[in-house]
């Protein structure tokens, strides 16, 4: 697992971009994403806009696919996932909105769209980059506490912490959904690249724990510390909590240039 400690959010954002970019460049226009809804992957996406009206990336032909959506919500509402990544992805990135996909929260048969997701990712050749985001209490996707950590894409209750969290993005958290389908954790160790990004003081205690800590279904993201190419991008506020950041920070400022991720 490389650890990046950035001076704040905004380097880290830059650094994921980055990261995301050397990716797509090295796998060529078919590229396949895996992106993530919630705040943390906003600037990333900001820094991956400008490179593509600047003329520097064409994602034109690339795929994605999303981790999650809630279950429960009328088809068209603002804070679905299906929209947000609308917004906040698709058209901001210049994707191909048939090449976007999220799992189908409103279908009448939620099983069989699990399914169909995981088939449908299989059939694009896998996510060659997964950005990913980390709950507060550890989730990645929605994998909450106790997920297994072979699981595939399924429907999922949302933990009170997770709704209070999200409530944010609702008037009231009566309005926050109690289920949604997710990728599972194995859905998305198979990605052939991982990039957490998180910042702030109050994402400390679980990078904390999915860094350093043993590998618990307790702390769904600390599965990725199985992944062979995980990166996990993180501000000072995040890596607060962190025992070898001095070691994390030495290792990223000796960095050979071929080995640097650089816009
Ligand atoms: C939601 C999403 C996750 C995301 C998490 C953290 O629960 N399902 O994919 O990582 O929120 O959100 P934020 O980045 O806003 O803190």
């Amino acid at each position: 697992m490389d650890v990046i400690i950035c001076a704040n959010e905004d380097e880290a954002g830059r650094y994921t971009a980055a990261k995301i970019a050397q990716v797509a460049r090295w796998v060529g226009p078919k590229v396949v994403i895996g992106v993530a809804t919630g705040s943390s992957p906003l600037r990333a996406y900001a820094v991956l806009a400008d490179l593509v009206a600047q003329g520097k990336l064409d994602l034109s032909e690339a795929s994605a696919f999303a981790l999650d959506e809630y279950v429960g919500l009328p088809e068209g509402h603002p804070e679905s996932y299906k929209d947000t990544i609308r917004r906040t992805v698709t058209e901001p990135l210049g994707l191909d909105p048939a090449r976007v996909h999220v799992p189908n929260g409103f279908a009448a048969d939620l099983q069989q769209a699990a399914l169909d997701y995981e088939a449908a990712i299989k059939a694009a050749g896998g996510v060659d980059i997964q950005i990913l985001g980390v709950g507060s209490n550890g989730h990645i996707g929605f994998n909450e506490p106790t997920s297994s950590l072979a699981s595939r894409t399924r429907i999922k209750t949302l933990t009170h912490q997770t709704r209070l969290d999200n409530q944010r993005f609702f008037n009231s958290l009566d309005e926050v959904p109690y289920h949604c389908l997710t990728q599972g954790l194995g859905t998305i160790l198979d990605a052939r690249h991982v990039a957490l990004v998180a910042s702030g003081e109050h994402k400390a205690k679980a990078v904390k724990a999915i860094v350093e800590g043993p590998v618990t279904s307790m702390w769904p993201g600390s599965v990725l510390q199985m992944h062979e190419h995980a990166t996990v991008i993180v501000d000072e506020a995040a890596a607060s909590q962190l025992e070898l950041a001095d070691y994390y920070k030495a290792m990223y400022a000796n960095l050979p240039d071929w080995q640097r991720v650089t816009l």
